[in-house]
This record gives structure tokens, sequence and C-alpha cells, in this order.
């Protein structure tokens, strides 16, 4: 049964469990947003006051980046304190306050579940490295007394660790840490870590949050002779978890950050008794990969092998997000590939990914960038845009680690972008001041002015989207017409069938699509509810200006 709720979004009904298929997902760093009180970092007031602009974007769901106690190591990844609120953020009221404001507009609260591993900082590691070896609290993370062990686990922070294991003068060993050495692992094998990570679920789940992200999911368990990923063990408690909060709470998210093989993504969602969602990374660096290689093939393999998956279950797509550009999943030919085409300057490339947003990566071309929101929006999955990306903002691959992507939010051409009034050499990072991206120009005021602007085109797309259930939970029918260049695929709910033809190539191209199975049907083009020639058993023909995207909502004939 559902636990009390001190708040809960105004417009759903408890009985719509499946909201997630729906949503249109905004990922934001409260840091980054707006700053309400001149300290020059971001929080939760100034969030608060910005809400309405989320809310005529038509976002539906907040995916916020952690906002916890944490030295800042990477960028709140390092949790000091499960259950507060970084004091330069706010506080826990303004917390509660943020969250209520957030559905009384409709706009759900996901936030971040940091399973794996905690800061060196949080208490739980400074007693366990001052407790007897084996003892109950020392076990609360792993120790070895060599570096030898779990040799197969590959090193994921490859630019800044050189191991897995890392000495620990004051308990006088060595222990694992799949991420930065300052963030040491849980051990999932001691029942009180299991029981006292649950508590923190809890506690979010209590005061109202919609949805976790899960961090890292595959790294929970280490076992020898393995990569120690994707484990039997760490899917168990998964859906330890999974039932753990069905059977207190409804309606809410779990969603799995498991950057993996295509099959072993798809696994994190079980029969349906896993993660309700998970992110869709396969097909994340193939969208880039096909629109430079002008082919939809990269897609189209990555839909086929994501395809599948229980009908409760959904993909988050994103095209970027906080991180690298991820490419470690990737073939060393297309991982060279892609390198080679998006980030010639060493300086862009980070751990095995790329330090770009998603503009400058495809260098700030109109079209381009249409492309790939068309099918962001369209392609089986829910949408998650990360902030800044609304406008075309920039990036300063100069600023160290991830932090390039991390700049604050551009609200005007005003001092630090609108963002902050404190003296700009206070802020948590520097603006944007590369002249393309320059936040003079690019901001949300201007755009706002201009109807023309990606921000007015990404609200039209978005609330296009929004009426139409097909896109969400549709089916997903692949065509495959002759030429290459042309990604087609219908998405059905219902009654509801939507047809998608996009060209992914620079040029004018012409296709022949075998939509025999919709004769008599008529396709309305979305945006403009053109009316286009009746379908007919013979193939259809269509022409598309260079990256065009078109979508159709094929409708019965109307009787003249
Ligand atoms: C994945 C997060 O997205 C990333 O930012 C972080 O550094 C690692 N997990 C470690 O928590």
């Amino acid at each position: 049964m559902a636990s009390e709720r001190n708040s809960e979004p105004a417009q759903t009904a408890k009985t719509d469990r499946l909201w997630y298929k729906d949503a249109i997902v905004y990922q934001l760093h409260v840091r980054a947003f707006r700053d309400s009180n001149a300290d020059g970092v971001g929080d939760f007031r100034g969030l608060c006051d910005k809400l309405d602009y989320l809310r005529d974007l038509g976002v539906t769901a907040l995916w916020l980046l952690p906002f916890y106690p944490s030295p800042l190591k990477d960028d709140g990844y390092d949790i000091a304190h499960y259950t507060k609120v970084h004091p330069a953020y706010g506080t826990l009221r303004d917390f509660q306050a943020f969250l209520k404001e957030a559905h009384r507009l409709g706009i759900r609260v996901i936030t971040e579940m940091v399973l794996n591993h905690t800061s060196d900082q949080h208490p739980w590691f400074q007693r366990a490295r001052q407790s007897k070896p084996g003892s109950r609290y020392r076990d609360f993370y792993v120790w070895s007394d060599t570096p030898d062990r779990y040799p197969d686990a590959r090193v994921i922070f490859k630019d800044f660790e050189h191991s897995n294991w890392s000495w620990d003068t004051v308990a006088k060993a060595y222990y694992w840490h799949r991420f930065y050495s300052h963030q040491p692992d849980l051990n999932f094998d001691h029942s009180e870590v299991r029981r006292s990570l649950l508590d923190v679920v809890d506690f979010w789940l209590d005061m109202g949050v919609d949805g976790l992200r899960l961090d890292a999911a595959p790294y929970l368990y280490e076992r020898d002779d393995t990569t120690c990923e994707n484990l039997p063990e760490t899917h168990a408690f998964l859906k330890e978890l999974r039932r753990h909060v069905d059977e207190r709470y409804e309606g809410r998210l779990l969603l799995a950050e498991a950057n993996a093989r295509p099959e072993d993504t798809v696994a994190y969602l079980g029969d349906g008794d896993e993660c309700h969602a998970a992110f869709n990374f396969p097909l994340m660096p193939r969208l880039f990969m096909a629109i430079h290689m002008e082919d939809r093939r990269p897609i189209l393999s990555a839909i086929e092998q994501t395809l599948e998956i229980p009908a409760s279950c959904q993909w988050m797509l994103f095209l970027r997000n906080h991180d690298e550009l991820t490419l470690e999943m990737l073939s060393d030919e297309d991982r060279e590939y892609v390198y080679r085409v998006y980030a010639e300057d060493p300086q862009a490339r980070v751990n095995s990914g790329i330090r770009r947003r998603l503009t400058p990566l495809l260098a700030n071309n109109r079209r381009r960038l249409e492309l790939m929101y068309g099918l962001l929006l369209s392609l089986p999955g829910t949408p998650v845009v990360y902030y800044g990306d609304e406008i075309g903002m920039g990036d300063n691959i100069y600023v160290g680690d991830r932090n390039g992507v991390r700049t604050p939010m551009q609200w005007s051409g005003d001092r630090n972008a609108g963002f902050s009034s404190a003296n700009p050499q206070r802020l948590f990072l520097p603006v944007i001041l590369d002249p393309e991206y320059h936040y003079g120009s690019v901001n949300v005021e201007m755009q706002q002015k201009n109807p023309h602007s990606l921000l007015w085109w990404m609200r039209r797309i978005v609330a296009l989207r929004k009426q139409h259930t097909a896109f969400g939970r549709g089916s997903t029918h692949l065509l495959e017409p002759d030429n290459h260049h042309v990604l087609a695929y219908v998405r059905r709910f219902r009654r509801e069938a939507i047809l998608v033809v996009a060209n992914v190539s620079r040029f004018v191209q012409h296709v022949e699509l075998d939509l025999g199975q919709y004769a008599g049907m008529v396709p309305i083009e979305l945006f403009g509810r053109t009316r286009f020639p009746v379908i007919r058993e013979e193939p259809y023909f269509i022409t598309l200006g260079p990256h065009d995207f078109y979508w159709f909502a094929l409708e019965r004939q109307r009787p003249d």
C-alpha cells in the first residue's frame, strides 16, 4: 500500500503508474540553474523561481543531479550524507518547498540514489577505516590486503585512476572503488549496508519524490573471476529493491544507469520486476554515428537490439547529459571513428568519451539539431533533455574533468548570464564566453523574444509530442526502404499510428516506402496539419530536404 505522501503532482491520477512513459524529462543540476542568494552557486529557491520556465517548455519531470552534502570532488556523486541537503543549495525545507511547488505545476521529481559508493568523507567510511578488520562497521566497505583481487574489472575513470584499489593509511588496507579513489564502494554482501540504503530510499520516497535514478547500477557486487559488472547478485538486489518500493509506494520510478552492451542493459528491466526504466546507452552514440556517416544503419541496429522489453518498462532516451559522451561500449573501430569526426581536439576527450555539449558537437548546425531532437522525441522511449541544450548552449573543454558541460544556465545577457548577481569571480564555474556561444547572444531571454529561436521550436515539438500517446507508449515498426540515408518507422498505440521519416544525410533524398498495410489512410504532417496524398497499395513516394524529418499521423480518409 502507498505510504503517506507529503506532496504529489497535482494533475496526476494515482492510477497512472506508467506516467514515466509519457514524460518529458529535463535534467539539471541545482547548483547550475539559478542562484537566489548571490553566493555564486545555484540553489533550490532559485530553481523554484524558474519552474514556470520549465512548465512552459513542456517538461513533466525533473531529474536532479545529486544535491546532498558532499566534498564535490565528483560533482556530488561523492555523497557525505544521504538524507541532507548541501548547505550551498539550501535546506531540507527548501527542497520540500520546491517539491511541493513542482507537484503543484504537475512536474514530477526524480532524484539520485547513489548506491554503489559514498564519499570517503561519509561517516560510514570514517567509522569503517577505524574499526577492526572483519568487524561489522569495517565491513561496510570492501577491503583487501593486496591490490590484486578482481583483476578483470576495468578502470572506468582511466584518465584519473590506474587501479580500482587504493591504500588507506588509517585502516592499513586497500579498499575497492570503481570510480575515483575518494569514492569507496559499499559492500553489498553486508546485510546492514543493504538495509541502510533501503532506509535512504524510504526517506526520499516518504517525502514524495517520484523516482530514483540508480547511479552506477552494474557495479554493486564483486566476485572473483568476473568483470564485477552486471552480476546475478546485483540483479537480485535490484529486484529486492523493486519489491520493497512496490510494497510501500505507488507509482514511483526506478531508473537504471547502466552503461553496458545492449543485452546487459536490457537485463536491468528484468521481467518487469526490476527497474521500470533504463537509459538507452546503446542507442545514444549510434545516433551521432548515423548522422555523421549519413546512414541509418547504426540507429537501426541499436533499436533492433533494444526493442523487446517488458510491457511496463521504458527506455529513457538522451542525446547528452552531464558526463562525457561515452564511447566505452563501441567497438574500437567505431570509437576511433566517433573520436575522429566529433573530437579532433584531444582536449575534448576524457576517459572513453567526449566532453562536449550537443550544439558544439553538431557544429551549431540548426538542421542537424532539429533532426536529432526529432529522433529523440519519436524513437521508442521517453526523452531526457539536458539543461541548456534547449537553447543550444556551448561548452568549455578547458575547465577540467566534465565541468565544461556543467556551466551556469544562460538566462539573459546580464551579468553572469542572469544566473547570479554574485561577483563573477565567485561563480562555481565561469559562464560561457566562447564567441560562438557567448551568453550575450545564447540565452533564454533573447530566444523568448524570437519565435524562430531553438527554444520556441523546442516548445512546439514537445507540445506536439505530448498530443500523441503513441510516441511514449506505442509499438515500433521499422521500415527498411532501399535508400539507407532515410530512417522510417511507424509508432502505433491503440487507434493512433504515426509515421516518422527522417533523412540523416546532408543532401536531398527521395524514398519509396512500403505502406501497403495503411492503404486508404492519409498522412497528415503534424507540424502544419498538411494533408498528403492518400496511401495506396503501391510504394509511397516522399522527398526530403537535407536533414529533414517528418512526423505524419496516419488518419482514415474523411469522406468528401
Ligand atoms: C555516473 C554519473 O553519471 C557520473 O557523473 C559519476 O561520476 C559516476 N556515476 C560515479 O558516481
